[in-house]
């Protein structure tokens, strides 16, 4: 399933990606903002992340990890994702989250945007009725990112990844 955009394409990862991936997350500007905040150090990593991102896109069939691969070149440049997003203990709602990484060489210029809007198109026509993202509350690059998509501010909420974080909803038109 892949999901063409003006400038980019989308489709699943495959393990011929792993250099692309490692190139990635194993920036300590992109990898801070993620998970534990930790960059991979080791190639094998990303294998791994490869490997688990069947179980990470869960059983919606609009919603997957996507590599981000502009049209002139081959190798992915970021990620997009609109995957499931892990409730908080106690907050046991099923949801459908919004996120981006790019490599910094190629912030600037829209993509994430670009890529994140044709994920929401996709999420609303496959019957999602709203999306989330969050983000670290230190985060502007990626909160800009959800205000160019229209996306509402709930502020800091614990609802997801044990954790506070600034969170955004776009609700289905
Ligand atoms: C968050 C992140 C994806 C944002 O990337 P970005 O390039 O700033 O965001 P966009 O793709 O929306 O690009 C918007 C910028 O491109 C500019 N731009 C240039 N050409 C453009 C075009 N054709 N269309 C739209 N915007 C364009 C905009 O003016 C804007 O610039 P500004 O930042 O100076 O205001 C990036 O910083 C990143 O990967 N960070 C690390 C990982 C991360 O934080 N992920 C999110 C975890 S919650």
């Amino acid at each position: 399933m892949t999901v063409e955009t003006a400038r980019l394409t989308l489709r699943p990862f495959t393990l011929g990606d792993t250099d692309a991936l490692f190139a990635l997350m194993s920036r300590p500007e992109v990898a801070r903002w993620s998970g534990r905040g930790v960059p991979m150090v080791d190639r094998q990593e990303a294998v791994d992340r490869i490997e688990r991102m069947p179980v990470r896109r869960g059983d919606h069939p609009a919603a997957d990890v996507f590599a981000v691969v502009p049209h002139e070149v081959e190798a992915p440049v970021g990620m997009a994702v609109l995957v499931p997003i892990p409730a908080s203990e106690g907050f046991g709602r099923d949801a459908h989250e919004i996120g981006w990484h790019l490599h910094p060489d190629v912030w600037g210029r829209g993509y994430a945007t670009e890529a994140a809007t044709a994920l929401v198109e996709r999420a609303f026509a496959s019957g999602i009725p709203e999306v989330y993202a969050v983000t670290n509350p230190d985060n502007v690059r990626s909160q800009a990112v959800c205000r160019r998509l229209g996306m509402t501010d709930l502020g800091l909420r614990s609802d997801w990844y044990d954790r506070e974080l600034r969170a955004f909803r776009l609700d289905r038109p």
